[in-house]
């Protein structure tokens, strides 16, 4: 591989928003794993651990999802029992960005801002791992953060590059940490270790949500003095 065939894989990997319900192949998932233990560690100590569902154990995390999503319909913050606090305000400078990107997906998908049983539905949908057949859960070691999340970031986008490679396509799902207990029915998790994100695998399906693209926006640098 030269450099202008990892700037492709690279560029390549996006999120992927409506999956197809094929199972991706045991071999191709190891093979995904394997290479994502090629990312570099702080002290090589990889205080993270993955909690990966297919077949019936993510239909039944879906579903948890969905009924976890149903009750913060409410607006009470009903159910929301997640390790880290997901929802909260971002800094305005980051705030803009969320805002921008939220406002342009939306645009994409024809929804407007007053459509809110649209907007639900979408936010329905993210909950649910956009449809896809592999959901896969990052918990971080509480006593080692931030680097156990620095990590994990490392780790995970080492994992996406190599299921793209794979013609496996992935989604980060910030939003099912929103949530802790569906984790907790399906897999053990160790006390210290706090979910931080979940992300989805699997194959992209032809919806037009696909063909969103995100802004992709220079690294920041700093001025020298
Ligand atoms: C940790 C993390 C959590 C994310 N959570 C969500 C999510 O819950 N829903 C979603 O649609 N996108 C989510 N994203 C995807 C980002 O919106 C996306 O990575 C960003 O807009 C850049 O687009 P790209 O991944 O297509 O390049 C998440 C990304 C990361 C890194």
């Amino acid at each position: 591989m030269d450099a202008a065939d990892f700037s492709a894989l690279a560029a390549a990997r996006h999120s992927v928003r409506s999956f197809l319900p094929d199972p991706i192949p045991q071999d191709v998932l190891v093979k995904i794993l394997v290479d994502a233990t090629s990312a570099p560690s702080w002290s090589n100590t990889r205080a993270f651990k993955l909690a990966l569902a297919a077949g019936d154990r993510a239909e039944r995390l879906r579903a948890a999802y969905g009924v976890a999503f149903d009750r913060t319909l409410t607006g009470d913050g009903a159910g929301v029992d997640g390790d880290f606090d997901v929802q909260a305000r971002y800094p305005d400078a980051q705030r803009a960005h969320q805002i921008a990107i939220g406002k342009a997906l939306y645009k994409h998908l024809g929804i407007e801002r007053q459509d809110r049983e649209a907007r639900s539905a979408h936010a329905r949908r993210n909950a649910e791992a956009f449809g896809a057949p592999v959901i896969g859960l990052v918990f971080v070691q509480e006593g080692m953060l931030p680097f156990s999340a620095m990590d994990a970031g490392l780790m995970l986008q080492t994992l996406f590059l190599s299921a793209k490679a794979n013609g496996v396509d992935s989604c980060p799902i910030g939003n099912l940490a929103v949530w802790r207990s569906p984790a907790d029915q399906e897999f053990e998790v160790p006390q210290d270790y706090k979910l931080i994100t979940g992300f989805a695998l699997g194959y992209a399906s032809d919806e037009r949500i696909n063909d969103f693209r995100a802004e992709r926006r220079p690294i920041e640098m700093l001025t020298p003095k």
